[in-house]
């Protein structure tokens, strides 16, 4: 039995809890693989611990109908409470900045600092302190695992730890932010950009704020990561020229179809031939014969470019509640099966 805790316990972590909630369902008790959940500590929803577990079903159905009276625990801090409770695994996926990476910095390290695994989809952190944390989690001889920083659920991070160990990686580049490039896809279909923000909003794409999305700011901090998983370099955001779509007009755009071409948001890194590394966001005009031109609405796209295999180019989801609950949970089982 793996006894984990949530700490931030919004959409990403309830997908997760649904899904261990159907796995445990069918996978026997017997064989070691069930999930139990001793904690949810949330600023906003409230806390609840049971050493003994926590009733998932009953939290989850109250959650449905917005009902989080069962939270009803008042713990003021939340790091302090991650350092005492006794768990094989924290979730964090609490709040991103960007910025600062805070609060989940403090939250990960008292974790990592008292023993426990830590399973992230936030990527504030490691925009701004990759090469600490994971210092940190070494030293500690813990798993930090990341997988749902970037392009949620599709599997990325993993896919370059491993499937591509042994490949020279020169170049990475593709569409990771799904609310640009819907409002792009949308604008080609003659669309105003505030009209096209407006209905990513509805459809739960973009955030109330979408600032982050539209000025790359999103993007920024997945080239930030992928230049430390790849290059192990950590660049700075001062080191990075980046700019949103937010200034594109739908002539603009007209006239890149008109020669065949489509805007995206591209986030990119890359090796120079004196080995330094780079990184750019910005709008990119692609045509029809590169991988990324087709990828449209709000999907996401890798391309990873190699001495051996040349361009690989993975496409899939970048968010969502299912999506990024399933990159915990892929990073949960590779914990037990360590
Ligand atoms: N949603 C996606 O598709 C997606 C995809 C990839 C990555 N992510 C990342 O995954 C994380 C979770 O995303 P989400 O969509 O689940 O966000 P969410 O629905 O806003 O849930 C986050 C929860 O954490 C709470 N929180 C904020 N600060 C906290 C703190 N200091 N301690 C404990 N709880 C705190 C929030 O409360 P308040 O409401 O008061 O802030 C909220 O209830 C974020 O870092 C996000 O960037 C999300």
């Amino acid at each position: 039995m793996i006894k984990i805790v949530y700490v931030g316990f919004g959409i990403v972590s309830q997908g997760l809890a649904e899904i261990i909630l159907d796995v445990n369902a069918v996978l026997p008790i017997s064989k070691g693989t069930e999930i139990q959940t001793v904690g949810i500590l949330d600023t906003m929803k409230g806390c609840k611990i049971d050493a003994n577990g926590i009733n998932m079903q009953e939290i989850l159905n109250n959650a449905h109908k917005g009902d989080y009276s069962l939270l009803s625990e008042r713990i003021v801090d939340i790091t302090k409470a991650i350092e005492e409770i006794k768990a094989d695994i924290i979730i964090e996926a609490s709040f991103t900045d960007i910025k600062t990476g805070q609060p989940a910095i403090a939250h990960m390290e008292a974790a990592l600092n008292s023993g426990k695994h830590v399973v992230t989809t936030n990527k504030g952190p490691f925009a701004v302190a990759y090469q600490q944390i994971f210092n940190l989690a070494k030293k500690n001889n813990k798993t930090l695992a990341i997988e749902g920083t970037v392009m949620s659920g599709t599997p990325i991070i993993n896919v370059l730890n491993t499937g591509l160990v042994g490949a020279k990686i020169t170049e990475l580049s593709g569409i990771m932010n799904g609310t640009s490039n819907y409002i792009l896809t949308q604008m080609e279909l003659g669309m105003s950009y505030e009209k096209a923000l407006l209905q990513a909003q509805e459809l739960g794409y973009a955030e109330a704020n979408p600032k982050n999305d539209v000025e790359g700011l999103d993007t920024l901090a997945k080239v930030l990561i992928l230049a430390n998983v790849v290059f192990n370099t950590p660049l700075a955001h001062e080191d990075i020229a980046v700019q949103g779509i937010s200034k594109i007009t739908l002539s603009e755009i007209k006239e890149a179809s008109s020669k065949g071409m489509r805007w995206k948001l591209i986030g990119r890194v890359w090796k120079d031939s004196q080995h330094k590394v780079h990184g750019t966001v910005g709008p990119i005009m692609v045509p029809t014969s590169d991988s990324l031109y087709g990828i449209s609405g709000a999907s996401n796209a890798l391309k990873i470019t190699s001495d051996i295999l040349g361009d690989t180019t993975i496409i899939g989801a970048g968010a969502g509640k299912t999506e990024t609950g399933f990159a915990l949970y892929n990073d949960i089982i590779s914990i037990m099966n360590t």
